[in-house]
């Protein structure tokens, strides 16, 4: 074996070395992990639009009184953290369904009638958001509405939001 050949084998070896640490400096760097800070929500003067927004407002204020949840338990979902352990603000996701009349016979979320709500801008971003959130889990209405919500703010934290 040539001494030239030898040389260009130790720096393929070497090469691949850099490739590899650089590469789990980059997954390191790169890839979503504990530390790294959530997305955050879009909010501005046009988004969520102003239209739903005022809309939600009054029909939040009739679920408000009739669930009992704090106002402050719905900006917390709407714009920190997933948390579970509300089951007003559950029962509020549901109320809300319910007075925006998105609902079926039986009260449950029903999704073309939801989509007919949406902006017509927003439309692709909606459906997308929803796209496998099609199956709800839950042992009542409140806790299947959580579910959509939850599912919705999982898929897109940027424009997800709840009033
Ligand atoms: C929902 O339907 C009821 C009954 O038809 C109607 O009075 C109400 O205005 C509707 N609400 C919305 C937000 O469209």
């Amino acid at each position: 074996m040539s001494s030239s050949r030898v040389c260009w084998r130790s720096r393929l070896a070497l090469c691949l070395t850099l490739l590899l640490v650089t590469g789990h400096w980059w997954d390191a760097m790169c890839m979503p992990d504990a530390t790294t800070p959530r997305p955050v929500p879009r909010r501005d003067a046009d988004y969520p639009p102003p239209k739903s927004v005022a809309l939600l407002t009054r029909l939040g204020v009739e679920c408000i009184a009739e669930t009992g949840v704090s106002p402050s338990a719905i900006k917390r979902f709407s714009d920190e953290d997933i948390f579970e352990d509300d089951y007003k603000l559950k029962c509020y996701m549901s109320c809300l369904f319910r007075l925006t009349n998105v609902t079926d016979d039986n009260g449950e979320l029903h999704l073309g009638k939801l989509l007919d709500t949406i902006p017509i801008e927003y439309e692709d971003i909606m459906l997308k958001m929803g796209a496998r959130c099609t199956k709800p889990k839950g042992k009542d209405q409140c806790e299947r509405a959580f579910w959509f919500h939850k599912c919705w703010k999982k898929s897109d934290p940027v424009y997800y939001y709840l009033v």
